[in-house]
């Protein structure tokens, strides 16, 4: 829907744009805080996507960002060289100063960008990439989808300064329709793998903000994990390298809470390479038992859990679903639930026990797998 950002941009700025593209959200299969620690990851892109409109500035107006959104109807105006703004513009600023290290966009060049999305904020559906993907696309549309990735991902991790790693951009830039991908972060090897199972995201309505926190330290202790591995293992430059049968050495390598920490990432990254294989072969039934491990590891391991997810993932285990789990980095957001075509229990069943605990509903809806970034026709 490039409707609303389209028009938005003609209200604000009184001109037509002169481009649009837009990138969808994502949510992840599994291969959970993996991908900061060269591990694979298994996301698809979803229906929910965010637009950007862009066009010139004032003339003589060198260097300025000028950024508006349906959510937050003030103009925001910067000088996207010297300064990050707060909030939601920091992402374009970020895009734009990335271009200019690519020679796209000249120094002193003015943007306008008008911004519409229906992918929700802090719901751990990557709201933050699906924007800067969009910008990005929008402002650099003949880059390819993996130059737009690096190009979203730097301006989040180097500009807004999130520790995150590459699945969210990357997924939002190169997903297709009706199809997984599974990425691995370290060799950067893509994987199409057909996916058409029944998926439902349960919202918990418990918002996250990554920009703060739990991410930033999560990523702390993986790098304080592999420091200390170091001493068994020299050659070791990504954690989910780790060899999985060599669990016990590295347990007795490491104090809790890296440990913890540690163990989850190795047995991930092994049960995201089984996962998708078994994805591959069109066996949902392993395939879920791997969602429902995956989370009990983000639980009790990662410590990236809410009791919220927990009370949505096990009333869908109770219901018979084929697997659940929190997708995205937790400590709030969504969940995923797998179930079977004809499924009818799962649904009511999550919402009663939500109900239950907390008092109010958890909205639930499919998700399909959609396409990734493309450009809008004005
Ligand atoms: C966030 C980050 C991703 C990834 C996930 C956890 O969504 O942006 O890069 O680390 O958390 O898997």
């Amino acid at each position: 829907m490039p409707r609303p950002a389209i028009d938005l941009f003609h209200e604000t700025f009184g001109a037509p744009p002169r481009a649009a593209a837009s990138a969808p959200g994502r949510v992840n299969l599994i291969g959970e805080h993996t991908d900061y620690n060269g591990g694979p990851v298994l996301p698809i892109a979803i229906a929910q996507r965010t637009t950007a409109a862009i066009g010139p500035g004032v003339a003589g107006d060198a260097g300025v960002l000028e950024a508006v959104s349906t959510r937050y109807q003030k103009v925001v105006r910067v000088k996207w060289q010297e300064e990050l703004p707060q909030g939601w513009a920091a992402y374009i600023a970020g895009v734009l100063r990335e271009l200019w290290a690519l020679e796209v966009v000249p120094p002193n060049g003015s943007v306008r960008v008008a911004v519409a999305s229906d992918v929700p904020v802090g719901a751990g559906l990557s709201s933050s990439a699906a924007l800067a993907v969009a910008a990005a696309k929008a402002l650099a549309p003949s880059l390819r989808p993996r130059q737009i990735a690096g190009v979203a991902f730097r301006a989040e991790h180097d500009h807004v300064g999130v520790r995150c790693g590459v699945m969210d951009q990357t997924i939002s830039a190169l997903g297709k329709r009706d199809h997984a991908l599974l990425f691995e972060c370290a060799s950067l090897e893509a994987t199409q793998i057909p996916f058409g199972a029944r998926l439902l995201l349960v919202d918990t309505g418990k918002r996250h903000d990554l920009s703060g926190g739990g991410l930033n330290e999560r990523r702390a202790e993986c790098e304080d994990a592999v420091k200390r591995l170091k001493v068994d293992l020299p050659e070791l430059v990504w954690l989910a390298s780790w060899p999985a049968e060599w669990l016990p050495r590295l347990k007795r390598a490491l104090r809790e809470p890296l440990r913890s920490r540690a163990v989850h990432v190795v047995s991930e990254t092994a049960r995201a390479r089984f996962a998708a294989q078994l994805l591959q072969q069109g066996k949902l039934k392993q395939f879920g038992r791997l969602l429902y491990e995956s989370h009990e590891s983000c639980r009790r391991l990662y410590d990236c859990s809410s009791a919220e997810l927990d009370t949505v993932v096990a009333a869908a285990k109770r219901a018979g679903a084929l697997g659940a789990r929190l997708t995205g980095a937790g400590w709030g957001g969504a969940a995923i639930v797998l179930v079977s075509k004809s499924d009818k229990k799962t649904a009511p069943a999550i919402q009663r026990a939500f109900e239950r605990a907390y008092g109010r509903s958890a909205p639930i809806s499919e998700v399909k797998a959609s396409a990734g970034a493309h450009t809008e026709r004005l």
